[in-house]
C-alpha cells in the first residue's frame, strides 16, 4: 500500500452538489489543491455516470464513489465492475455482512478498484448503537476496530473511519489499509453544529494516522473555498512533519 506523501494527495475534497454545474465550477476551482474528488449520491444520482467522465476532463485528480453500496454478493459485484469501467479509484461500500464483502473484493482488487468499507458513519453516536439493535456493551469505537479488521481479512483496500478510532483502527490492523477521515472540522471553521457527530480536526486525524481527509462543508461553504483548502493543506503537512 503507498501511502501519499504529499500533503495535497491525503486531500479528498466532497463534490457534494445538487447539480452538475455546480460540482463542475469548483472542480475547476480547487483542482491543484486536492488529490480526489468524492462524487457522492447527491451529485451521482442527479447526474449520473457522465459526470464522472466530466471530472476527469477538467482534472487528473483522482475520483472516489461515494456510494455506500450494500446489496447480496451478485449484485455488489456488478455494481463494482460497472464502477471499475468509469475508471474511479476508490468506491465505498457498507461494512456489516462480511460474507458479502469477502466474495465481492476478491476479483475487484485486480481490476484497479480501490474498495473502502464504511466502519461506522461518522455522523452516529454512542447513543445510536442500541437504537440500531448493536449488541449491548459493544462502544462504537469497538465496533469500528471489529469492522475494520474485518475489511481488511475481506480483502479491502482501506475503511472509512472516525478521527476518533483512527488510532484504535492503526493498532489493530496496521499499515497495510488505507484509513480514510471524513467528519473533519478545523478549529478555525465556523459551521453551526451540523449532522456530523464524532468529529477531529486535521491535525488530529493525521496525527493520530490517517492517510486520507475527506472534507467538505469546511471546505464548500468557506468564504473562500481556495484559502480554506490552503489552511488544511498547511494543516495536514505541519502534522506530517
Ligand atoms: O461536509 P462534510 O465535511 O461533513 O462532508 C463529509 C463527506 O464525507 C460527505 O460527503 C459524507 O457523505 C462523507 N462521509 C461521511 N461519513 C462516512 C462516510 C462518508 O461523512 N462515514
Amino acid at each position: 500500500m503507498i501511502v501519499p506523501s504529499q500533503a495535497k494527495d491525503r486531500l479528498i475534497f466532497a463534490l457534494d452538489f445538487p447539480d452538475r454545474e455546480r460540482a463542475l465550477s469548483s472542480v475547476k476551482q480547487l483542482n491543484g489543491l486536492v488529490g480526489c474528488f468524492k462524487v457522492g449520491l447527491e451529485l451521482f444520482i442527479s447526474e449520473g455516470p457522465s459526470v464522472i467522465d466530466a471530472i476527469q476532463e477538467l482534472s487528473d485528480a483522482d475520483i472516489f464513489l461515494d456510494l455506500k453500496l450494500h446489496d447480496i454478493p451478485a449484485t455488489m459485484r456488478g455494481a463494482l465492475r460497472s464502477a471499475a469501467r468509469h475508471g474511479v479509484r476508490f468506491v465505498t461500500v457498507h461494512c456489516q455482512e462480511g460474507e458479502v464483502l469477502s466474495k465481492t473484493t476478491e476479483e475487484l482488487s485486480s481490476a484497479g478498484l480501490e474498495i473502502l468499507a464504511v466502519s461506522v458513519l461518522t455522523s452516529l453516536s454512542g447513543n445510536d448503537l442500541q437504537a440500531l439493535g448493536i449488541q449491548e456493551g459493544l462502544t462504537l469505537s469497538r465496533l469500528a476496530v471489529q469492522r475494520a479488521v474485518f475489511a481488511k481479512e475481506a480483502g479491502c483496500a482501506g475503511v472509512v473511519c472516525s478521527g476518533k478510532e483512527v488510532s484504535a483502527i492503526r493498532q489493530a490492523v496496521g499499515d497495510g489499509l488505507h484509513l480514510v477521515v471524513p467528519g473533519i472540522r478545523p478549529e478555525w471553521s465556523r459551521l453551526d453544529k451540523d449532522d456530523q457527530s464524532r468529529i477531529t480536526t486535521p491535525t488530529e486525524a493525521i496525527r493520530d494516522g490517517a492517510d486520507y481527509l475527506v472534507v467538505g462543508r469546511p471546505i464548500r461553504k468557506a468564504t473562500d473555498p481556495k484559502e480554506a483548502a490552503r489552511k488544511i493543506l498547511d494543516e495536514i503537512a505541519s502534522a506530517l512533519s
